[in-house]
């Protein structure tokens, strides 16, 4: 059976530079829907033009849109023995499609580590981000410095502010996390599947408490 985890947790609170490292550390594959509508919109997709028009606002891109893709996704064989899910499911209608898509493929969550950071450091920390435009790698001008400003360090290609990272934009993104996402912390501790996690601490720190309360069917899926 594969097993998937589902990274929990406010914009900013850390997924994405966290499911980078469980990813590489355990050769599971890292799917983020942001990334898979950041991609669609470089290639000018249908799918990247609509969705564009709910980020650019800091909204959340409809249920049925996302669920199609995340569907298509999942059903890859690089998903065959699970994954680490980041920015999916949002809503209590993509937690409920996500149990039914992985019945359907012979799934489950095997656990929600849910990273939990304080607002102001939340803005502080998009507002200082920096992604890498070849594959996504994720720096910040304080926090997590490149070598070489301006330049990736596993890739050598240039970094760039995502334009949902201004901070109108990104008060938007807290609130709407707010009022669509938080109900599925309740979704996932009422099923006995929910962890949480200090994301305070520094990136290091967090890796470890993350590993510490993965199941080992994730570490040597
Ligand atoms: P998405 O791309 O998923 O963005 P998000 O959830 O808002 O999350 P972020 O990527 O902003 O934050 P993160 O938690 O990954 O933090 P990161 O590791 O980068 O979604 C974007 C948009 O797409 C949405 O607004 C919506 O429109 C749409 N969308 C996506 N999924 C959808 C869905 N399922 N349904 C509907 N719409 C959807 O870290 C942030 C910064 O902090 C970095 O600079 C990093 O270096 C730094 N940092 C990380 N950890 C630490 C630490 N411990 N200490 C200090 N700095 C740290």
């Amino acid at each position: 059976m594969s097993v998937f985890v589902v990274l929990l947790g406010a914009p900013g609170a850390g997924k994405g530079t966290q499911a980078q490292r469980l990813a590489a550390r355990t050769g599971l594959p890292h799917i983020s829907s942001g990334d898979i509508f950041r991609e669609n919109l470089k290639n000018q997709t249908e799918l990247g033009k609509l969705a564009q028009q709910y980020m650019s606002k800091g909204e959340l891109v409809p249920d049925d849109v996302t669920i199609a893709m995340i569907r298509e996704r999942l059903s890859r064989p690089d998903c065959a023995r699970g994954a680490f899910l980041d920015g999916f499911p949002r809503t209590p209608v993509q937690a409920q499609a996500l149990d039914d898509m992985l019945a359907e493929l012979g799934g489950r969550v095997a656990v929600v580590p849910f990273i939990e950071v304080p607002e102001e450091e939340l803005v502080e920390r998009l507002s200082g981000r920096l992604i890498c435009r070849a594959q996504g790698h994720i720096f910040h001008k304080k926090y997590r410095p490149p070598k070489v400003p301006g330049v990736c360090d596993y890739d050598g290609s240039e970094l760039y502010q995502r334009e949902d990272d201004r901070p109108e934009v990104v008060r938007r993104r807290i609130r709407v996390y707010l009022e669509q996402t938080m109900p599925l912390v309740e979704y996932y501790r009422q099923r006995g599947l929910l962890v949480d996690i200090d994301g305070t601490r520094s990136v290091d720190e967090v890796t470890e408490a993350l590993w510490a309360v993965l199941p080992d069917e994730v570490k040597q899926a």
